[in-house]
């Protein structure tokens, strides 16, 4: 268990795309919500943001895509890394222009537009036809779900087709990395499985690298190669995806085995000290 980066986040993967290092965000300069968070997002690595309600993922995922000015929230200690570069004081188009991606909770899609034109918004930093063209076909053949409903209007569309439609969305802009907010809230089992197969997908074929920030902690470990789990406003653990899902306090809390009263992963291990000392 560390506060500090691993320092091997994937065997298959050496250099760190992004690097976060001990940031502090404050919400309307008073409300201190991340407390020195520190995470590696390796070149074609899918990594787990996990943790409960309120546990800081979406500000880390903020931080990193500089979507936090509009929230009132600022970065106040700390530095964000792309490629060894700080990233902190770039704004969020000059982040999408240099690859970093985020899809936010909720998806977000164009009720009124089409699932294509929908598409088309995310090819806004690239001014190239064929280009565009091209990578519309591409983001078709990941999800052809959305080569059937192109016609379709956004708002007529189920919750999977959304969440595909935003993360296509996201793949038009030629993302290095694609921030996932919860891309499981609200779908049924199968279609998260079936919305993961593509990230997957995506991730070996493209190499894009994604950092999932998910409550489905289950769903999130089997498809990352590593994780890490926030709890208020800090990590408190991470490793490899495997040893987390193999992991007993993980297991307990955020898996459900075991129940009763316990709120928070540190709760766990006070419980399970109560137990001892019961016993
Ligand atoms: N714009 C904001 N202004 C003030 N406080 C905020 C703001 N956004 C989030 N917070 C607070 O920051 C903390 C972390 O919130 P955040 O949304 O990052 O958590 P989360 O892990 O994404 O939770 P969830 O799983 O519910 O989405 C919470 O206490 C929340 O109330
Ligand atoms: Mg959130």
């Amino acid at each position: 268990m560390t506060d500090s980066p691993p320092a091997n986040a994937s065997s298959a993967t050496a250099a760190p795309l992004i690097v976060v290092n001990g940031i502090e965000v404050i919400y309307n300069h008073v409300i201190l919500v991340l407390k020195g968070v520190s995470l590696q997002l390796p070149e074609r690595g899918i990594v787990a943001l996990l943790g409960g309600n309120g546990a800081g993922k979406t500000t880390t995922l903020r931080a990193i895509s500089n979507l936090l000015r509009g929230e009132r929230g600022e970065v106040t200690k700390g530095s964000i890394e792309l490629r060894g570069e700080r990233i902190e004081n770039l704004s969020p188009a000059d982040l999408v222009r240099r690859g970093v991606v985020q899809v936010m909770e909720g998806r977000h899609c164009f009720a009124h537009l089409t699932i294509e034109e929908n598409l088309l918004t995310g090819a806004y930093t690239r001014a190239d036809k064929g280009e565009i063209a091209a990578n519309l076909e591409k983001v078709y053949a990941y999800f052809p779900r959305l080569k059937t409903r192109r016609t379709s209007q956004a708002a007529y569309t189920s919750g999977g087709e959304q969440q595909m439609c935003a993360i296509g969305r996201a793949i038009m802009c030629n993302p290095s990395i694609v921030l996932l907010d919860e891309p499981s809230m609200g779908l049924a089992p199968q279609i998260v499985e079936e919305v993961f197969n593509i990230v997957k997908d995506l991730n070996d074929k493209e190499g894009t690298t994604f950092l999932l920030a998910e409550q489905n902690t289950n769903m999130a470990l089997k498809y990352a190669n590593y994780g890490y789990i926030m709890e208020s406003g800090r990590i408190v653990m991470d490793g490899p995806a495997q040893e987390l899902a193999s992991n007993e306090d993980v297991k307990e809390f955020y898996l459900g085995v075991g129940g009763g009263e316990r709120k928070s992963f540190r709760d766990v291990k006070s419980y399970k000290r109560r137990k001892r000392w019961l016993a």
